[in-house]
C-alpha cells in the first residue's frame, strides 16, 4: 500500500516501537480469533488486516533481526484453549503456516528451501499446491481404525476435546479400514456458503444471534458444549495433514493425501502437484479464479514440499514448518465515512488513535473501527517526514478507504478529498493524556506519543492489571477485564499485589463483595478460591504478567529458562542496573533476548516505584522454578557444539537446528568451553584451536552416529 509508512523508512527505535505495537495488536487479535466463540465480536477481527500487520512485522524483523521480540507474532500459533472442554495434549504439535503475500515471497520460499537442503537452483523439487480453507483446524485420532478423539488446535500444544461434536460431522468417518494402528488425521472444519446463509436465516427467524462469516459459524458450531447443536449445523471437513502415525502413510505429500482419500476422508479436489514456483503461481491463479464459485471460503493457497523425507529434514521453526507456506489472497477494500477519532491509552502509555467509522461491510465482515497508527500517519507523512497518501491528512468527516487484511483492526488506507466536507478541520493530536492529563510526549525517534503518568495514569494501571489477569499471565477465573475495571474504579485493586490481599482487606467484609452488583455468594467464594489457586505461579508466567514493555510470553519463557529461579533473575537484573558488566552481557547473550528487551527488563526492575510494586507482589506469592525441557536422553544435551568446514550430508542451518533440538548449544567459535567440534573437509583455524585446547573433534559421520539414536 502506498499509504503504509514504509518499513525502509523506519529508524531502529521506531522499528522497536512498531514491533511492540504489532505484538500487542496481533497478540490480542490472535486470542480473540481463536476463541471461536459466537459471543466474541467477530466483526472487529478480520482476515486481511491481520495478514498485513503480520507481514509488516515480518518485514521489520527481517530488516532489524536483533529487534525480533521473543513474543513476536511470527512465533505465535493460536490462543490458549477455553474452559468448558477437557484439554488434549497433542502428541505432535499443531502448527501454523508462515505466509507469502506475493510472487516474490513464493520464489524466496523455494530458494530458502533449496539453500537449507543444499540443492542447486535447477535440481528438481516438487511441491503440492492446494486451497487454504478458511475454517478451523481439527485433529482426529484413530486407534485400530476407530475414531477415539477429536481435538481443536488450541495453542498448538494443548487443544480442546471436541470428540462428541466431531462425530456429528458427516465427512468424518467413525471407523476406517486399512489404516495404520495409530493415525491422527488433520484438516479443516468449515461451513459452505449455502449452509451458512441458511443457518443465519434460521438464527434470524428464531431471534438468535447471526454469525459474521462462515469461519465463525464453523468455529462456534464445533465448540458447542451441547453436541446436538453441532449436529444441527452442517459442518464439513477436508483432510490435508496428519499428526502421530504408527507407520508412514506414503513417501510423498501427494500420495499421503491420496491415501487419506482412499481411507474415506474428503480431500480437496484442487490439490495439484507442481514442479517448482512457476507452476505453483499458475495454480495459484487458477484457484483464485475459481474462488468465488467454490461454495466455501478459502483465503489463499498452501504449498508443501512433496517429498516427505525432505519435509522431515526441513523440520520446523518454533511454530511453523519450513517445508510449507500459505500464499494469501490480496486484502479487501471498502469506502465509508470517518465519524470520529478517539485516543486510546495502552498498557505502556502509548496513545493510539482509533478511527470510528460508519459501519461498512468489507469482505463479508462489518467494520466500524480502524487503526490510524499514530499522529504522523493522520497528518499524511511517515515519521521521517516523507509523504504518504500523497500527503493527504485524515479528518473527521472524511470519506475514507478501509483496508481489511487480517484479523485485527482494519486500517484507513486512503482519503477521497473530493468528498471532504467544507467544515472539516485538521485533527489535533493531544499532547496531554486524555485519561490522566499528564503530559504525553514523543521521544526522539519514537513514532508514538506516550503518557508520562506511569501507574498514576488510570488507563495504564488498568491496562496493566488487565494484562496481569489475562490468559497467558495469571489467568484468574472470575477476574477478567470487566471485573478489574470495576475493582480499580472502586479503589479495591490498584496494583497486582492488591489482588492477593483482596480477601484479607475486604473478605471478612465478604459481604461487601457479595452485595456488589454482579456478585453473589457463590461467585465471591469462587473468586477468592481462584485467587488462592494462583498464589503458586511459575516464574515465566509471573514475569510475563508484569507487562514489562518488550517482555512477552516467549521472552519471559526464555529468560526464566536461563535463570531457573526468581531469586537468580532478580539478582542478575539488579546487578545489570547500569546496562553493563557481566550480568548484562550474560542477559543480552540469551538466545532470543536482544538489548532492547534486556534494557526494558533491567529498567523495570531498577525503577524504584515499579520494583517496590513487584516486591509487594512477590511477597504474596510462591514463585515456582521453571521446568527445563527434557533432553536428558540426548547424548549432546547441554553440550556446546561448534560446526566448521563443509558438511556434506546437510547444510549448516540444518545441522544447527537438529543439534539445538537435542539440547545442544551451537556456538560460532571454539573456546575452552566448547565440548565438541564437528569438522568437515576444509576446516581450518577452528580445528587447530580445538586441537590446541584438547576439544573433542568429530567428523560429520562421527557426529551423525553420536546423535543417531535420538
Ligand atoms: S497445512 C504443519 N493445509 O491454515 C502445517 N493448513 O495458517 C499444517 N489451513 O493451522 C497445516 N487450509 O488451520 C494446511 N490446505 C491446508 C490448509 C491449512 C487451511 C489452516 C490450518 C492451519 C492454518 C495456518
Amino acid at each position: 500500500m502506498t499509504s503504509e509508512i514504509t518499513v525502509d523508512a523506519l529508524t531502529k527505535s521506531e522499528a522497536a516501537v512498531e514491533l511492540a505495537r504489532l505484538a500487542e495488536l496481533l497478540g490480542a487479535a490472535n486470542r480473540s480469533y481463536y476463541s471461536g466463540l459466537e459471543t466474541d465480536a467477530a466483526s472487529k477481527l478480520d482476515d486481511g488486516t491481520f495478514d498485513s500487520l503480520k507481514r509488516r512485522n515480518t518485514e521489520i524483523e527481517k530488516r532489524f533481526p536483533d529487534l525480533k521480540r521473543p513474543d513476536s507474532p511470527s512465533d505465535q500459533v493460536g490462543a490458549v484453549p477455553s474452559e468448558g472442554f477437557s484439554k488434549v495434549e497433542h502428541a505432535v504439535a499443531m502448527l501454523s503456516l508462515s505466509n507469502a503475500f506475493d510472487n516474490e515471497d513464493v520464489t524466496e520460499f523455494d530458494a530458502r528451501i533449496r539453500k537449507y537442503l543444499g540443492l542447486s537452483s535447477d535440481a528438481p523439487l516438487a511441491y503440492t499446491a492446494e486451497p487454504k480453507i478458511d475454517g478451523l483446524s481439527l485433529s482426529l485420532r484413530y486407534e485400530q481404525g476407530r475414531l477415539v478423539q477429536a481435538a481443536t488446535r488450541g495453542d498448538g500444544a494443548v487443544g480442546e476435546n471436541v470428540t462428541a461434536n466431531a462425530r456429528t460431522i458427516e465427512d468424518i468417518p467413525h471407523q476406517i479400514a486399512g489404516a495404520p494402528d495409530i493415525l491422527e488425521v488433520r484438516g479443516e472444519v468449515y461451513m459452505g456458503h449455502a449452509d451458512f446463509a441458511a443457518l443465519n436465516e434460521r438464527q434470524n427467524d428464531n431471534g438468535a444471534k447471526t454469525l459474521a462469516n462462515p469461519r465463525n459459524a464453523a468455529a462456534g458450531s464445533l465448540r458447542q458444549l451441547d453436541s446436538t447443536i453441532t449436529k444441527s449445523r452442517p459442518l464439513k471437513f477436508f483432510a490435508y495433514a496428519w499428526g502421530a502415525l504408527s507407520e508412514p502413510l506414503a513417501h510423498t505429500q501427494m500420495d499421503a493425501i491420496n491415501k487419506l482419500q482412499s481411507l474415506g476422508f474428503s480431500t480437496n479436489p484442487l490439490t495439484t502437484l507442481c514442479e517448482g514456483p512457476q507452476e505453483m503461481l499458475v495454480h495459484y491463479q487458477n484457484i483464485e479464479t475459481q474462488r468465488a464459485t467454490l461454495g466455501y471460503d478459502i483465503d489463499g493457497v498452501v504449498y508443501k514440499v512433496n517429498d516427505l523425507a525432505l519435509q522431515e529434514r526441513l523440520g520446523f521453526r518454533s511454530t511453523t514448518p519450513r517445508w510449507a507456506i500459505a500464499h494469501k489472497f490480496a486484502a479487501e477494500l471498502a469506502w465509508t465515512w470517518l465519524t470520529g477519532i478517539d485516543i486510546q491509552v495502552g498498557r505502556t502509555g502509548a496513545l493510539s488513535p482509533v478511527a470510528r467509522l460508519q459501519p461498512v461491510t468489507v469482505g463479508g465482515v462489518v467494520v466500524s473501527n480502524a487503526t490510524l497508527h499514530n499522529e504522523d500517519y493522520i497528518k499524511g507523512f511517515d515519521s521521517k517526514g516523507a509523504k504518504i497518501r500523497e500527503g493527504k491528512d485524515i479528518r473527521v468527516g472524511d470519506w475514507v478507504q478501509v483496508y481489511r487484511a487480517g484479523d485485527v483492526i482494519p486500517k484507513i488506507a486512503d482519503v477521497d478529498l473530493s468528498k471532504r466536507p467544507d467544515d472539516a478541520v485538521p485533527f489535533e493530536f493531544p499532547h496531554i493524556c486524555p485519561e490522566c492529563q499528564s503530559a504525553a510526549v514523543r521521544e526522539p525517534g519514537d513514532a508514538v506519543r506516550r503518557c508520562t503518568g506511569g501507574i498514576i495514569c488510570p488507563a495504564q494501571a488498568v491496562e496493566k492489571l488487565k494484562h496481569f489477569v489475562s490468559r497467558g499471565a495469571f489467568d484468574i477465573e472470575g477476574l477478567g477485564a470487566k471485573q478489574v475495571e470495576q475493582f480499580y474504579a472502586d479503589g479495591w485493586i490498584k496494583e497486582p499485589s492488591d489482588i492477593f490481599t483482596l480477601k484479607e482487606r475486604y473478605g471478612n467484609g465478604l459481604q461487601q463483595l457479595k452485595n456488589r452488583e454482579g456478585w453473589g455468594d457463590k461467585s465471591a467464594d469462587k473468586l477468592f478460591q481462584a485467587i488462592e489457586d494462583k498464589r503458586k505461579i511459575p516464574m515465566d508466567r509471573l514475569l510475563f504478567a508484569l507487562g514489562i514493555r518488550h517482555v512477552g510470553e516467549a521472552a519471559s519463557n526464555l529468560v526464566a529458562l536461563h535463570y531457573g529461579n526468581w531469586d537468580a533473575l532478580e539478582a542478575a537484573v539488579s546487578e545489570a542496573a547500569n546496562l553493563e558488566g557481566s550480568a548484562w552481557d550474560d542477559l543480552i547473550n540469551v538466545d532470543g533476548v536482544g538489548s532492547v528487551m534486556a534494557g526494558s527488563l533491567v529498567t523495570a526492575f531498577n525503577q524504584e516505584r515499579e520494583r517496590a510494586s513487584i516486591d509487594r507482589l512477590v511477597a504474596q506469592l510462591e514463585v515456582l522454578d521453571v521446568a527445563r525441557p527434557d533432553t536428558s536422553g540426548s547424548p549432546v544435551s547441554g553440550k556446546i557444539v561448534v560446526f566448521t568446514g563443509t558438511l556434506e550430508k546437510m547444510t549448516r542451518a540444518e545441522a544447527k537446528a537438529r543439534a539445538e533440538r537435542l539440547g545442544a548449544k551451537v556456538a560460532g567459535s571454539v573456546s575452552a568451553k566448547t565440548d565438541i567440534l564437528v569438522a568437515g573437509p576444509g576446516a581450518g583455524s577452528k580445528a587447530k584451536k580445538a586441537a590446541d585446547l584438547g576439544v573433542k573433534t568429530l567428523d560429520e559421520d562421527g557426529w551423525l552416529s553420536l546423535i543417531s539414536d535420538t
